[in-house]
């Protein structure tokens, strides 16, 4: 039977392992949407292609040779026969992703991949990311926003970057990260019909149980 889950949220909220949890307990497929647009930021850095330039951003959009995976327990993501899983989650890639996710064009080529994906899958997956409640499956089974306070975003994504980093700093990228990317997409409140789930002060199986409710309900 047909079970497409749509979970959007900031940076830290934890909608990475939620999701991919979720997708565990459900026997689904998962789309981790982000890896997209990083594997994307990966090329272009790694050809030169100048991140200001909108029409190189969108050419290079369309060429992508991109390999994704959708199994929940291997990331798997391949950009022209290279395993790039690592290096598209360091810093180089993350400060860049921003300049490539608002160029409108570049995003509707991403789109239609993860739809194809979503197709693929039998339409037995969980997608994740900032436009999946509202753009990439808005016909989703479940839709679900997952936000958390700053002071949560901050606790998690600083464990996740080993805790080596100045709060103020890390505070400050996140941040900004966030904003230039709610320019292009609304993330921070839900749409019609999407529900919110606050996890500031929820475990990671907590979490994944609220979203479970919503599921099944
Ligand atoms: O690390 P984090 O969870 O914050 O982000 P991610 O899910 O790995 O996504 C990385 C970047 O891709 C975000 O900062 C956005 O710029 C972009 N993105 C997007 O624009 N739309 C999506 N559906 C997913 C990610």
């Amino acid at each position: 039977r047909q079970l497409v889950v749509a979970i959007d949220g900031p940076s830290g909220s934890g909608k990475s392992s939620v999701s991919r949890e979720v997708a565990r307990r459900f026997g689904l497929a998962y789309l981790d949407t982000g890896a997209m647009y990083r594997a994307l930021t990966w090329w272009c850095l790694d050809r030169g292609v100048d991140l200001s330039d909108g029409d190189a951003v969108v050419e290079a959009a369309r060429a992508l040779p991109l390999a994704q995976g959708t199994d929940p327990d291997r990331e798997l993501v391949f950009v022209g026969g290279a395993d790039v899983g690592a290096e598209i989650r360091g810093a180089r890639v993350t400060e860049a992703v921003s300049a490539v996710a608002t160029n409108p064009a570049a995003r509707a080529v991403l789109v239609a991949r993860q739809q194809e994906l979503i197709a693929d899958s039998g339409r037995r997956i969980v997608a994740e990311g900032r436009d999946t409640t509202t753009v990439v499956a808005p016909d989703a089974d479940a839709r679900i926003l997952l936000t958390a306070d700053e002071r949560a975003r901050m606790a998690r994504r600083g464990l996740q970057n080993g805790g080596v980093e100045d709060a103020e700093q890390l505070r400050a990228r996140v941040v900004g990260r966030d904003a230039k990317d709610a320019t292009v997409v609304n993330f921070t409140e839900a749409a019609d019909g999407v529900v919110t789930i606050d996890s500031s002060e929820l475990t990671v199986e907590q979490t994944v149980q609220a979203v479970i409710d919503v599921v099944v309900r």
